[in-house]
């Protein structure tokens, strides 16, 4: 047993930044091959640059998480660079701040496509490049603790997110014949982009009257006294990328300093 991820391929979605970039770049610096994958080619090939101007190895590839042909690409470019892929990575995300009796049609499929189709893709397309290696391999969803309780005005966003643990359930009962690890990350209040967007909504929506007051609200009641850093997700990341969680397989692992206890 190792917690050990060196020589790795590892795709990370979502990683021109944020917390796909934290946990990029801490897989990295532990020894594995990256593919840096995000909508945003600019910010993927700037963190894969980075990471290899470091002494490590990555890739820096355009994906959109929706689009299965975008997917299969990016494995492909992760195969032709890496030789195989062990671990997947579906953590790229949106969010989106809406009173309950505001969210529209679009709103809904705008977040459900994202954050439930696109895990949905990326679990399907990782396994199926799994079983033609000939079986073993592990996906990590990144889910939330919206994905343990639903927040409003946060309701679609909340529903997108208990998608991505049920997927991940799902997931591994089906694929755990292959010797597939299929688990999720359950993230708390991380200092993100996507959290100054969400602050940014709170106020947008009325229900906060200045900057931060969402985000100092949320982090209030956190155990261990503090709002996340993004690298906070890096120690879980590196033990389900690993042999060390060879045993570990359908669930979904909040990451939040103590603010939902399951
Ligand atoms: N920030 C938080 O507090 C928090 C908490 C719990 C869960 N999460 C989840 O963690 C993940 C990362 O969040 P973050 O805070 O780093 O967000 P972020 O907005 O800072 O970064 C998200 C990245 O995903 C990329 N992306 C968006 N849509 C994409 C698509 N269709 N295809 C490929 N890439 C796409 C963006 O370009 C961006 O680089 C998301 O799934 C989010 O829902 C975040």
């Amino acid at each position: 047993m190792s917690i050990s991820t060196k020589d790795r391929s590892i795709i990370v979605t979502g990683a021109g930044r944020g917390i796909g970039e934290s946990i990029a770049r801490g897989l990295a610096v532990a020894g594995a091959r990256l593919t840096i994958a995000d909508i945003n080619e600019d910010s993927a090939r700037s963190v894969a640059d980075s990471i290899v101007s470091e002494g490590g190895t990555a890739i820096g590839v355009a994906v959109d998480v929706v689009d299965r042909a975008s997917v299969r690409a990016m494995i492909e470019a992760t195969v032709t660079a890496h030789g195989r892929l062990d671990v997947m990575f579906n953590n790229a995300g949106i969010a989106q701040v809406r009173q309950f009796l505001d969210i529209t049609e679009d709103d809904w499929h705008r977040v459900m496509d994202v954050n439930g189709l696109g895990v949905l893709i990326g679990i399907q397309e990782a396994v199926k490049q799994f079983i033609s290696q000939g079986g073993g391999g592990k996906i990590v969803n990144t889910a939330s603790i919206a994905g343990k309780q639903g927040y409003e005005p946060l309701a679609h966003y909340s529903a997108s997110k208990f998608a991505v643990v049920a997927l991940t359930q799902a997931a591994a009962r089906a694929f755990g014949a292959h010797k597939i690890n299929i688990n999720a990350i359950c993230p708390g209040v991380v200092a993100t982009d996507m959290w100054k967007l969400i602050d940014k909504g709170f106020k947008d929506e009325g229900l906060t009257s200045r900057e931060n007051e969402a985000f100092e609200n949320f982090s209030a009641g956190i155990l261990l006294g503090r709002p996340s850093a993004a690298d906070d997700l890096i120690g879980i990341s590196q033990f389900l990328a690993s042999s060390g969680s060879d045993y570990v397989t359908g669930q979904s692992i909040v990451v939040d300093g103590g603010m939902v206890l399951v």
